[in-house]
């Protein structure tokens, strides 16, 4: 098997054509550069995508690699660990939050930061409390409920109905958030700095009010920070956001 032509056009014949890759396939990296199958090198300008951009092969990332994958590989729920256990230590102890929910992916942290909201709010607050604002341009996952939250027709239409009571303003628009708002909303969903949408900053008086208006309707304020978090953008968040 590993003497396989693997080809660009391998792609075509077996992959779902999700994605488009360009015609190089790299074989090995490291740091801000990468080869191809003939060797060719190249700079890896983006150094990894989005929130995995470490660039190639840091051997203290390949260390800490092979030292976990020759003690322990994989174990299920039914059981705890030690590394997982110190990050979420770690985790709490510099952020405002007092527990970690650890999963695969920013889409299926949202889906549960998005069900969380929805059980929150009706359990206290009562069965009417269900709509979610979030913002048009905005990437939360790809999942049914996550691609609906995001407000991009591209991505959610086209599957039928989409799952109900979710609702789009403009980002930094106040004037449209305030008038969608009521005490029948449940959560507001926002990046604290939109990502795909073009990188786009939000107003600092418009965080303030969107957190001071949550408050006023006992909604929920869910913050995605898949790309913006762990420190990524630069100084972390003023406290009062949190508060
Ligand atoms: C702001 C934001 N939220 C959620 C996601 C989804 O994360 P994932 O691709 O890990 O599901 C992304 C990027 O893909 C993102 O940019």
């Amino acid at each position: 098997m590993s003497d396989m032509a693997v080809t660009r056009e391998l792609f075509d014949q077996v992959m779902v054509p999700n994605y488009a890759p360009a015609e190089v396939i790299p074989v090995r990296g490291q740091g801000a550069r990468v080869w191809d199958q003939q060797n060719r090198e190249y700079i890896d300008f983006a150094g990894g995508i989005a929130v995995n951009c470490l660039g190639h092969c840091h051997p203290a990332l390949v260390s800490a690699l092979k030292e976990q994958g020759e003690k322990l590989w994989h174990l299920s729920n039914v059981l705890t660990n030690e590394p997982a256990l110190r990050l979420a230590k770690k985790l709490v102890d510099a952020t405002f939050a007092d527990k970690v929910y650890f999963c695969n992916s920013g889409a299926e942290a949202n889906e549960a930061a998005l069900k969380l909201a929805r059980r929150y709010a009706i359990d206290h607050f009562g069965a009417d409390k269900t709509q979610i604002i979030a913002f048009k341009q905005g990437f939360h996952g790809r999942t049914f409920f996550t691609v609906t939250v995001g407000g991009q027709a591209a991505y959610s239409d086209g599957f039928g109905p989409k799952p109900a009571d979710v609702d789009h303003v403009e980002y930094n628009d106040l004037d449209a958030l305030k008038a969608m708002m009521s005490d029948r909303t449940c959560a507001v969903v926002m990046e604290p700095l939109q990502g795909e949408g073009g990188i786009i900053s939000p107003e600092p008086d418009f965080v303030k009010a969107v957190r001071e208006l949550c408050d006023q309707h006992n909604a929920l304020l869910v913050f995605d920070e898949v790309q913006t978090g762990v420190g990524r953008t630069g100084a972390s968040m003023p406290t009062w956001i949190w508060a």
